[in-house]
C-alpha cells in the first residue's frame, strides 16, 4: 500500500515540476512566476482543487509521442478567493512554451463547463506560445473549443483574463471574449501578427512592447482594461476586483460592510464645482468622496480618460460607476469614451450591478476625425447600453447636462430610476453662448445685445428648475447629501424588477 501512495506522490512531484527545474530558473529569470505560483498568489491558501494533472498530449507526429508531460501546459482546477468559489486555469510555459495542444484545451474547457454547471467565475492566466504547432489543425480546433465555451460563457459567468507572457495570433481572441483583461507591464503581449509578419508586409518595423505590450493596450488600442507591474500585483488586483463581482448572472454582488455610514454628509463636496463653469475639476474626487471608504477600482484608467468607469461599494453594496472626467477634453463624449462606457454598462447589467451614472457633458465632440470615425455608431453604443439596462440605475448631474449627450448619460427617459441635480447643473440644449449664436445670429455684431441675450438663455437654462419641474430630475440635491441619498436609493431599489421585450437578442450597433 505504501509503495503505491509514493507512487501517486512521486507522480504528483513530477507533475508539479512541469517542464523542468531549468525551465521554472528561466521562467523566474524573466522576473515571471510559473503557473502554479501565480495560482497560489491569486487563491486564498490551500484552496486549490487541481483536476487533471496527469493529463497528457496524444500526438505522436515531430517525435512528440516520447515528449509527453503531465498536465500538458496547463494547470487547471477551483478554489476560492476571500471564501468564493472561483474556477482557475494557469498556463505553463514550462511546459512547450504553454502552448495549446488539442488535451490542452479540453482540460481548459473542462473547468468552464463546470463553471457554468455550478456559476462560479472563470479566471484565465495567459502565458502561451499559441497553438501547439507538433499539432496542426487539432490545436486549432481546441482553440475553437475554446471560444464557444467563452462565447457562451459570456453574461452567465463573470471572465477575466490576465496576460502573464505571449498571447499571439488566434491566441488573442479568447481574451478577447472575457470581460476583463489584464496585463502585466513589460513581459506580456498580445497581438494577432507580430512584429516580424509586420514588416514582411506593411514594412513598419516596431518592436513587440509598441506592437502589443501592456502601455500600447491600456492606453491606445483599450483591448486591455489594466496594466500592473508584476506577475504579484496583477494577481493581488484580480484578487480585489473579484471582490466586487458576483458568482454569475443570477446572483448579487457580495455585500461587503464598512465603517463608512450609510447617511454620511461630506460638506466638502458643495464646493468641488467651480464657479466658472468653464472651469474643470476632478471628478474622481467626487466619487472617492461618496463611495464607501474612498475605494474605487478604475477600468480603463489610461484609455479615453474624458471618461471614467469602475466599481466601487455603497453601503456595501457593489455599484458600477460611469463618469464624465471635465478634466479632459471637458468631459464631452467622443468615439472612445463612448465605447469604454457602453461596454462597461453591459457589463453591469449582465451581472445586476447597479450603475451610478456621474454627468458633466458638454455634449458630443466635434469635428471631422469624429464623424468619419463613425461617433454617430458609437455614441448610440452607450445610448443603446444604458438604455436596455435593466438594473438600478441612478444619475447624479454635477454640472452641465447638454443637447442629445444629456439624453445618453442615463437621462429619465432612458428608464433612469433616480435623477438628481446638484444645483450647480445646467440642463439645456447646448452652452448659452453657442444657443444665442445661433438664435440671435442677425444681433451676432452687437455685443451689448449679445450679452444680454446670453444672460437671459443663462437665467432660464442654466439651472436644473426647468427639467425639475418636467419631473425629468427627481430632486435637486445638496452636494454633500449625495452619498446619504445613493445608499438609501439603492436600498429601495433593490426588489427592482424591469423586463425588455421578449427577443433572441437585441441587434446593438456594434
Ligand atoms: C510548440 C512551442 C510553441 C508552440 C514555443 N514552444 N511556442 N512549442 N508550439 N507554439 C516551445 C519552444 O519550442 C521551446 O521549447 C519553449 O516552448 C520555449 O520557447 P522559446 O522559443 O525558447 O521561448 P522564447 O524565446 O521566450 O520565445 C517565446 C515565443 C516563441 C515568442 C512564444 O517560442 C515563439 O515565437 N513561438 C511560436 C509562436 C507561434 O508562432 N505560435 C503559433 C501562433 S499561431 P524547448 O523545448 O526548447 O523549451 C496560433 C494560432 C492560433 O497560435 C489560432 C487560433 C484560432
Amino acid at each position: 500500500m505504501n509503495t503505491i501512495l509514493e507512487e501517486l506522490e512521486s507522480r504528483r512531484e513530477e507533475a508539479r515540476l512541469g517542464g523542468g527545474q531549468k525551465r521554472i530558473d528561466a521562467q523566474h529569470a524573466r522576473g515571471k512566476l510559473t503557473a502554479r505560483e501565480r495560482i497560489d498568489v491569486l487563491l486564498d491558501e490551500g484552496s486549490f482543487e487541481e483536476v487533471d494533472m496527469f493529463v497528457t498530449h496524444r500526438s505522436t507526429d515531430f517525435g512528440m509521442a516520447d515528449k509527453t508531460i503531465p498536465g500538458d501546459g496547463v494547470v487547471t482546477g477551483s478554489g476560492t478567493i476571500n471564501g468564493r468559489l472561483v474556477f482557475v486555469f494557469s498556463q505553463d510555459f514550462t511546459v512547450f512554451g504553454g502552448s495549446l495542444s488539442e488535451t490542452h484545451a479540453q482540460k481548459i474547457c473542462k473547468i468552464m463547463d463546470m463553471a457554468m454547471r455550478v456559476g462560479a467565475p472563470v479566471i484565465g492566466l495567459n502565458d502561451s506560445g499559441g497553438a501547439r504547432i507538433q499539432e496542426g489543425v487539432s490545436s486549432l480546433a481546441g482553440y475553437a473549443d475554446v471560444f464557444q465555451k467563452n462565447i457562451l460563457a459570456s453574461g452567465v459567468v463573470p471572465q477575466i483574463s490576465v496576460i502573464m507572457g505571449p498571447c499571439a495570433g488566434g491566441a488573442v481572441y479568447s481574451p478577447a471574449m472575457t470581460d476583463m483583461i489584464f496585463m502585466v507591464t513589460d513581459s506580456s503581449y498580445m497581438f494577432v501578427t507580430g512584429p516580424d509578419v509586420v514588416k514582411t508586409v506593411t514594412n513598419e518595423v516596431v518592436t513587440q512592447e509598441e506592437l502589443g505590450g501592456a502601455i500600447t493596450h491600456t492606453t491606445k488600442s483599450s483591448v486591455a482594461d489594466n496594466a500592473f507591474e508584476n506577475d504579484i500585483e496583477a494577481l493581488l488586483q484580480t484578487r480585489r476586483v473579484f471582490d466586487f463581482l458576483p458568482l454569475n448572472n443570477r446572483e448579487d454582488a457580495p455585500h461587503r460592510p464598512s465603517f463608512d455610514k450609510a447617511d454620511r454628509l461630506d460638506l466638502s463636496l458643495d464646493s468641488v464645482v467651480p464657479s466658472n463653469a468653464n472651469k474643470p475639476y476632478d471628478m474622481h474626487e467626487v466619487i472617492t468622496k461618496i463611495v464607501d471608504e474612498g475605494d474605487f477600482f478604475e477600468l480603463q484608467p489610461m484609455h479615453a480618460r474624458n471618461m471614467i468607469t469602475g466599481f466601487a461599494r455603497m453601503d456595501g453594496q457593489t455599484v458600477g460607476i460611469v463618469a464624465n472626467q471635465p478634466m479632459v477634453l471637458a468631459g464631452c463624449l467622443d468615439i472612445d469614451s463612448s465605447k469604454k462606457a457602453a461596454r462597461f454598462v453591459r457589463f453591469c447589467d449582465c451581472f445586476n450591478i447597479p450603475i451610478l451614472t456621474l454627468v458633466d457633458v458638454p455634449g458630443f465632440l466635434p469635428g471631422t476625425a469624429q464623424e468619419h470615425g463613425g461617433i454617430i455608431k458609437h455614441g448610440a453604443k452607450l445610448l443603446f447600453a444604458f438604455g436596455e439596462a435593466t438594473v438600478p440605475k441612478i444619475t447624479v448631474i454635477t454640472r452641465k447636462a447638454y443637447g442629445g449627450a444629456y439624453d445618453v448619460m442615463s437621462s429619465k427617459h432612458l428608464r433612469g430610476d433616480v435623477n438628481y441635480a446638484w444645483p450647480t447643473a445646467e440642463i439645456a440644449v447646448m452652452g448659452a453662448k453657442g444657443a444665442v449664436e445661433i438664435i440671435y445670429r442677425a444681433e451676432r455684431d452687437d455685443p451689448d445685445k449679445i450679452a444680454a441675450r446670453t444672460k437671459d438663455y443663462e437665467d432660464l437654462f442654466a439651472n436644473p428648475f426647468v427639467a425639475a419641474s418636467r419631473g425629468f430630475i427627481d430632486e435637486v440635491i445638496m452636494p454633500h447629501s449625495t452619498r446619504k441619498r445613493i445608499c438609501r436609493n439603492l436600498k429601495v431599489l433593490k426588489t427592482k424588477k424591469l423586463e425588455n421585450p421578449w427577443k433572441k437578442h437585441s441587434n446593438m450597433p456594434l
